[in-house]
């Protein structure tokens, strides 16, 4: 069943939805939903947006009335968008037994514009076609913009003047990245303003639509236990790792402009780690809940280019099998310094966190993939039992680990007595593993956040705030590295990454988990 919204967004040309004749969003026979993939001949569209689109459709979850419109400058048809939208779609949610049945259903409401992104003629003709579908029901329209951010503003401007909804409510979801550093990320909010209010922009970080992100939450806020451990008391340290055990293989051109930091650390890591440091909301509203994720971000301290490590990968030959490196990538020039991976370590400065490291690490083409949260204990003061570990596992502390992915998890370490007439001790985990505690299979990120802007839900959505603090903490940074042409640590691909990052974290007495 359709999550239901508790409120949505304004529109330029259309009253505000507090001003709007209270049955025109109850009643949702009255009222249509207008899709537009902006750039739907893309990676993005294919592998991720109608995927998440179909699933939601499968699980009943989009209203009643809504239409899909792919919009892009290549030439096709309705029918050769729905064939080609049909290759990516899976009933990978359950195997029940009218999916064929479901997804030509789907792939019926799905139409194709061809058009360019600054013509303001263009999207008035995709205008008419919505209203085609619309039936002068009342017309919602969202926007997915997953296109190259040079043409977001182009675009965002043709669509707000020539195919925004008159009577219902129009938003736009925006795709990262959000400008290379403070400046340019300014310019594009203060372009993106000119045609829209910041209520109508969706700027989407997907971590933050993954399961065990939105669960940090729930973790720290609904258990009694968590909340009372979580500062400087308790924690001695705290990491985010991403890894990736693959290059940036297709991608090259668009990752050679910005590097892992800002793909990864800037974004999808820093988020996280509002999440995890944030005070408790006032409650669950969007609003409070971003207003908390700001005051962390303007508590931490600027990254200080001491407090960084970059890496680039390098060819290797595995079982036979060999591997380029970054700039053995056509599309990426051969003397390129961009970081394919970089160790950070940040700090809060606020009464919670004062010295807590909080350490960041984010490559590609390492040895495994996975995105984790360890969250380490300190020691236990006079411990009894000290002598009682193994000399490896001696003064063994708490760990607290929250698997984002693969195989989402959240365990901590305890230690525990070996059974047996001695008196031995060694670490072993509570384990919540999800797969064998929940049956159904975990929704893609994606699936999350289209329904969240379906439903006007702007809590998992970027505040042009949040991104003005989260890039200042990263810029001096970033133009120093750039500026001093500093040479990345170079490590072989399929490795652990370069040595640099055991030196950063034993700096602040932390050793990588
Ligand atoms: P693509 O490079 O595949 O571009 C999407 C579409 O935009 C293309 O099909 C093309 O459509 C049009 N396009 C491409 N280059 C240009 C250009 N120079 N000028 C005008 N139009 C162009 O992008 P992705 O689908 O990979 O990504 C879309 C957005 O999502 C980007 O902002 C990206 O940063 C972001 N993103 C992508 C991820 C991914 O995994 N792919 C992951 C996270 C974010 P046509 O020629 O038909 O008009
Ligand atoms: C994207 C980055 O935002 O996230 C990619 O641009 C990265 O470089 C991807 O591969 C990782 O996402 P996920 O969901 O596969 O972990």
């Amino acid at each position: 069943p359709s999550r239901k919204s508790k409120e949505g967004s304004s529109v330029i040309t259309a009253p505000k939805e507090h001003e709007k004749p209270i049955d025109s969003y109850v009643n949702e026979n009255k009222s249509t939903v207008s899709i537009t993939v902006v750039g739907a001949s893309g990676d993005l569209a294919k592998k991720k947006i109608f995927p998440a689109l179909f699933a939601l459709y499968y699980e009943d979850c989009l209203p009643e009335h809504f239409t899909i419109f792919g919009y892009a400058r290549s030439k096709m048809t309705d029918a050769e968008l729905r064939n080609m939208v049909s290759k990516t779609l899976t009933c990978r949610i359950d195997k029940r037994e009218n999916c064929g049945e479901k997804m030509e259903q789907f792939l019926g409401r799905c139409f194709y514009h061809s058009g360019q992104y600054d013509s303001e003629e263009n999207f008035k003709e995709l205008d008419k076609k919505l209203k085609d579908h619309e039936a002068g029901r009342i017309s919602n329209r969202l926007f997915y913009l997953s296109i190259p951010p040079n043409i977001f503003v182009s675009a965002v401007k043709c669509a707000s003047l020539s195919a925004s909804s008159a009577n219902g409510w129009t938003r736009v979801i925006v795709e990262k990245p959000f400008g290379r550093d403070s400046e340019s990320s300014a310019a594009l909010t203060n372009a993106l303003k000119q045609y829209l209010n910041e209520d109508q922009i969706f700027r989407i970080d997907h971590y933050l639509g993954k399961e065990l992100v939105e669960n940090l939450s729930v973790l720290r806020f609904s258990n009694l236990i968590f909340e009372p451990v979580w500062s400087r008391q308790y924690i001695r340290n705290v990491q985010f790792i991403f890894s990736e055990d693959f290059g940036t293989e297709g991608r090259g051109g668009y990752f050679d402009h910005y590097g892992i930091i800002r793909d990864i650390m800037q974004n999808h890591l820093l988020q996280i780690l509002a999440l995890f440091a944030m005070e408790t909301p006032v409650s669950l509203d969007a609003e409070d809940i971003r207003n908390e994720k700001v005051k962390v971000l303007r508590s931490m301290r600027t990254l200080n280019i001491d407090d960084v490590v970059i890496g680039q990968y390098k060819s290797q030959t595995i079982g036979g099998v060999s591997y380029q490196g970054y700039t053995d990538d056509k599309t990426v020039p051969k003397d390129s310094l961009t970081p394919t991976f970089a160790a950070a370590a940040l700090f809060i400065d606020n009464a919670r966190w004062d010295g807590v490291p909080f350490l960041m690490k984010a490559g590609k083409a390492l040895h495994n993939r996975r995105a984790e949260i360890r969250v380490q204990f300190r020691h236990v003061p006079g411990n009894l039992y000290n002598r009682n570990f193994g000399t490896a596992l001696d003064r063994a502390t708490n760990e607290l680990v929250i698997r984002v992915q693969p195989d989402e998890a959240i365990y901590l370490k305890i230690n525990n007595k070996v059974p047996g007439l001695g008196m031995r001790l060694d670490r072993s985990n509570l384990n919540l593993l999800y797969k064998a505690r929940y049956e159904k299979e975990i929704p893609d990120a994606y699936e999350r956040l289209l329904l969240d802007a379906v439903e006007g839900e702007r809590r998992l959505f970027i505040r042009s705030d949040e991104l003005d603090a989260a890039w200042s903490l990263f810029t001096p940074v970033l133009k120093e590295l750039e500026e001093k042409k500093i040479i990345p640590e170079y490590y072989p691909y399929g490795s652990r990454g370069p040595v640099g990052a055991h030196y950063l974290a034993a700096r602040y007495n932390v050793k990588w988990g």
